[in-house]
C-alpha cells in the first residue's frame, strides 16, 4: 500500500524547503509542480512554452496538463508541494489515490502571515531571480491561491486530514512541528 502527504499553503510559506527535507527523511519522492513546469521551461519543452506566460502572470496552470504531469511522475510513496491547487485537482487526486490503494497521512497546511510571504518572495527574487518573484506577480499569486486554493482548506478539514502548522520561525523549527502534527 503507498503512502503521501499533501503540501499546502500560500506562495512563499516554505512548502518546498519542509517537503524536501520531509521527503529526504522518509525516503518519499518530492513531487513538485512548480519545479516539474520550471524545468519545462528552462529547458524550453513545448509545455514549457505553454506554460511561462501563466506562470509568470502568477495565474494556475490548467487542471488537465496539471494531472496528467501527476499521473506521470506518481509514485508509491510521495510528498506532494503545490498540488492540488483547486477543488477538481483534489477530486482527481482522490480518484487516483484510491485507484493505486495511496493512503493520505496528512495534509499540512503551512501558515504564514502575508507581510512575511512578501519579504521571503522578495527576498528570493534578489538572490535567485525567480521570475514570478516580483511585486506585482507575488501580490497576483496570492490573490490565486485565495481565490482557487483556500477551498481546500475547508475540503480537507472535512475529511480529518489537515494539519495546520504554524510557518514562523527558524526551517528546523517548523520542521519538528510538521514532524509532529503529522505523528512521526
Ligand atoms: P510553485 O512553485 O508551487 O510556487 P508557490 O506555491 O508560489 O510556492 P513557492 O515556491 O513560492 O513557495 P514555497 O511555499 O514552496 O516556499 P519555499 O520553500 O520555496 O508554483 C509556481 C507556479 O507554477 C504557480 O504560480 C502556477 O503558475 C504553477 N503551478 C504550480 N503548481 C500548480 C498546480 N498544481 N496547478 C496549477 N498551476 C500550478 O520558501 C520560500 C522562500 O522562503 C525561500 O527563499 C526559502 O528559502 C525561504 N524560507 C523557507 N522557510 C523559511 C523560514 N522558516 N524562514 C525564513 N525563510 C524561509
Amino acid at each position: 500500500m503507498g503512502e503521501a502527504v499533501i503540501f499546502l499553503g500560500p506562495p512563499g510559506a516554505g512548502k518546498g524547503t519542509q517537503a524536501a527535507r520531509l521527503a529526504e527523511e522518509l525516503s518519499f519522492k518530492k513531487l513538485s509542480t512548480g519545479d516539474i513546469l520550471r524545468d519545462h521551461v528552462a529547458r524550453g519543452t513545448p509545455l514549457g512554452l505553454q506554460v511561462k506566460p501563466i506562470m509568470d502572470r502568477g495565474d494556475l496552470v490548467p487542471d488537465d496538463l496539471i494531472l496528467a504531469l501527476i499521473r506521470e511522475e506518481l509514485s508509491d510513496r510521495v510528498i506532494f508541494d503545490g498540488f492540488p491547487r483547486t477543488i477538481p485537482q483534489a477530486e482527481a487526486l482522490d480518484c487516483l489515490l484510491e485507484e493505486t490503494g495511496t493512503r493520505l497521512l496528512g495534509v499540512v497546511l503551512v501558515e504564514v502571515p502575508e507581510e512575511e510571504l512578501l519579504r521571503r518572495m522578495l527576498k528570493r527574487a534578489e538572490l535567485e531571480g525567480r521570475s514570478d518573484d516580483n511585486e506585482e506577480t507575488i501580490r497576483r499569486r496570492l490573490q490565486v491561491y485565495r481565490e482557487k486554493t483556500e477551498p481546500l482548506i475547508q475540503y480537507y478539514e472535512k475529511t480529518g486530514a489537515l494539519r495546520r502548522v504554524d510557518g514562523l520561525g527558524t526551517p528546523d523549527e517548523v520542521y519538528a512541528r510538521i514532524r509532529a502534527a503529522l505523528g512521526i
